[in-house]
């Protein structure tokens, strides 16, 4: 008697929670937990040019075009080394960067909002808080001492004089320049060049635009200046954009190398360089990458 009520009784409950299973609603994960992209931000490089044109008038006012439609890019922590043959307009394109000249067309967006070119003001703001030049003729202040023409952009943002100058004698010494005490007059070109540098590295700005910054310096002493530039970037996540005529060292510290080919009017395109021109297999494209450097 007792056993077929429990066989019933076992039945009966067996397709009840049958029954449940089948019905019950598929399960979509834990209601209070919505799924939530994470799309990262994306920052807008340090430097960037859109379809940037320069010219130039020569004296009889004919217009001497050095390119068009120049685009291309500089991210933050980057070092880059522009190639060139003389004349190319490597100068003229640290110029523009710098916000020493302008466009003739097109723009220049640091950080994502065109340089205000047309607003002197705030186009020298621009230069004094985000850039620093190490130009191709120096431009040491003739009547200071190497340390103090290095310390200038700390004496600029009112450290005291005595802590500028005992920040920038290390960081001369390091490139191996002894004799911080001289004036310009009595340096050698190289030694001008290193204070020069050194003015830069002890600098503020986002972005170190240096022309040819090894030009006058013993191969031994430009790696030198190119291991102080690597450690900047890499310590700081500054931009150091170089103009060099020195492939193999670009090659070795830089990030990335650009080049003007052989139309002068062309930047970052291909082609072949003319047999007395500097050639970089890599150095083709505004945004091609090279790797990792090897220092
Ligand atoms: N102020 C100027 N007035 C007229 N022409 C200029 C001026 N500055 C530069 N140019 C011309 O623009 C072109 C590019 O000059 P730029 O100085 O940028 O060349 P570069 O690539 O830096 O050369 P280098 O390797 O010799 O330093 C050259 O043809 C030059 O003659
Ligand atoms: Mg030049």
């Amino acid at each position: 008697m007792l056993a077929p009520l429990c066989f019933f009784a076992l039945v009966g409950l067996g397709s009840y929670w049958l029954g449940r299973a089948l019905r019950r609603t598929p399960n979509l994960g834990p209601v209070s937990a919505p799924r939530v992209r994470l799309v990262p931000a994306v920052r807008p490089p340090l430097l960037e040019l859109r379809d940037v044109a320069k010219a130039y008038r020569d004296r009889s006012g004919a217009v001497v075009p050095v390119f068009t439609n120049l685009c291309g890019s500089f991210a933050e922590g980057e070092f880059v080394a522009v190639l060139g043959a003389s004349g190319r307009g490597k100068s003229t394109l640290l110029n523009l960067l710098g916000g020493l000249d302008a466009p003739d067309a097109g723009a220049l967006l640091f950080r994502g909002e065109p340089v205000p070119f047309s607003r002197p003001a705030l186009l020298a703001r621009y230069r004094a808080r985000h850039v620093a030049f190490v130009f191709q003729s120096l431009n040491l202040v003739a009547h200071l001492r190497a340390a103090e023409n290095a310390a200038l952009p700390l004496l600029c943002t009112r450290v005291p004089w005595d802590e500028a100058i005992a920040r920038a004698q290390p960081v001369l010494a390091r490139m191996g320049l002894s004799g911080a005490d001289r004036l310009p007059a009595e340096l050698s070109r190289g030694q001008q060049q290193r204070v020069a540098i050194a003015r830069a590295l002890l600098s503020n700005a986002d972005v170190i635009l240096a022309d040819e910054p090894t030009g006058s310096l013993d191969p031994a002493l430009a790696r030198n200046v190119l291991s102080r530039f690597r450690e900047l970037v890499a310590g700081t996540g500054r931009t150091v954009v170089m103009v060099t005529h020195d492939v193999a060292l670009a090659r070795r510290y830089c990030d990335r190398l650009v080049a003007f080919g052989r139309n002068p009017f062309e930047f970052g395109r291909d082609s072949d360089h003319p047999a007395d021109e500097p050639t970089a297999p890599q150095a083709k494209s505004l945004s091609l990458r090279i790797g990792t450097p090897r220092v």
